[in-house]
């Protein structure tokens, strides 16, 4: 694959990026910390990237970088046939309640910032006549929840996005590849009371590579939580109104 990562400085995108370097996948990587992004870039040689790893700035809140970016990254891999999205912040319940600016930020990365990359990426997959664009969603995103309601509204909206682009574009030759996770053990969820089905990133990362290469177009991971969700999407109202989880 040549693929281009957005959020590989970190977490669950760090697993992933490991994990095709060290298969020997062309990597480049974008992020809004250049600095960051080349430490990541010398990691991944480090873990077997089959070519030196690029970077670019690339941030999910300034619109304006995400051409520039992608322009580097298809000149340095000839093209792109695989476009990865983990880039992604967290807040709490209550700080995106209490804190104005966090909640937009929050809302403009996640929701605004991500689709205006994946809208950016799109015509340079489709290019290819058989390209992947993977992108992390959330179970958050499956039904509203207490603790949850503005992440979880952001979330929402994306994955509406993604199985919308793949009615559309699956038969032109995009797959798109919807990511949920659980709780993943990574700095966003650092000092949060871990839930049940808890995961490492590594192992998130080794279904979302297998999820790529199938070109499944969701994939909840750990996998229980496909069925955590089913259960949870049935309940009523009034149950939700108490559920606290
Ligand atoms: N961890 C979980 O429990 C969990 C659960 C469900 C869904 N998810 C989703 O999975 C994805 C990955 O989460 P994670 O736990 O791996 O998070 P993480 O460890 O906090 O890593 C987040 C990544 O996003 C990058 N990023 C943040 N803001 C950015 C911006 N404005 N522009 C560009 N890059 C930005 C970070 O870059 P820097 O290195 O510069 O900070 C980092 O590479 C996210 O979309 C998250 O919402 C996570």
């Amino acid at each position: 694959m040549k693929a281009v990562l957005l959020g590989a400085t970190g977490g669950i995108g760090r697993a992933l990026a490991r994990r095709m370097a060290a298969r020997g996948d062309q990597l480049f990587l974008l992020g809004r910390d250049e600095a960051s992004c080349e430490r990541s870039a010398r990691d991944l040689e480090a873990w077997g990237a089959s070519e030196p790893v690029g970077t670019a700035r690339c941030d999910l809140l300034d619109p304006s970088s995400f051409a520039p970016a992608l322009d580097q990254a298809a000149a340095r891999l000839g093209s792109l046939d695989t476009a990865v999205v983990s880039a992604g912040i967290f807040g709490t319940q209550e700080a995106l309640e209490r804190d104005a600016d966090l909640r937009h930020e929050m809302l403009t990365a996640n929701f605004v910032g991500t689709i205006g990359f994946c809208e950016a990426v799109r015509p340079r997959l489709l290019a290819t006549g058989d390209g992947t664009l993977c992108v992390f969603s959330s179970v958050a995103g499956d039904r509203a929840r207490r603790p949850v309601t503005l992440y979880g509204a952001a979330k929402a909206g994306l994955s509406y996005y993604l199985a919308g682009l793949d009615a559309r574009y699956r038969r032109e030759g995009l797959r798109t590849v919807c990511v949920k996770p659980g709780f993943v053990h990574t700095a966003m969820t650092a000092g949060l009371r871990p839930p049940p089905f808890a995961a490492e990133p590594d192992a998130v990362a080794r279904a979302v590579l297998r999820a790529i290469d199938a070109g499944r177009p969701v994939v909840y991971t750990p996998a229980i939580w496909r069925l955590v969700m089913l259960g949870i999407r049935m309940l009523p109202r009034a149950a939700m109104r108490r559920l606290e989880f």
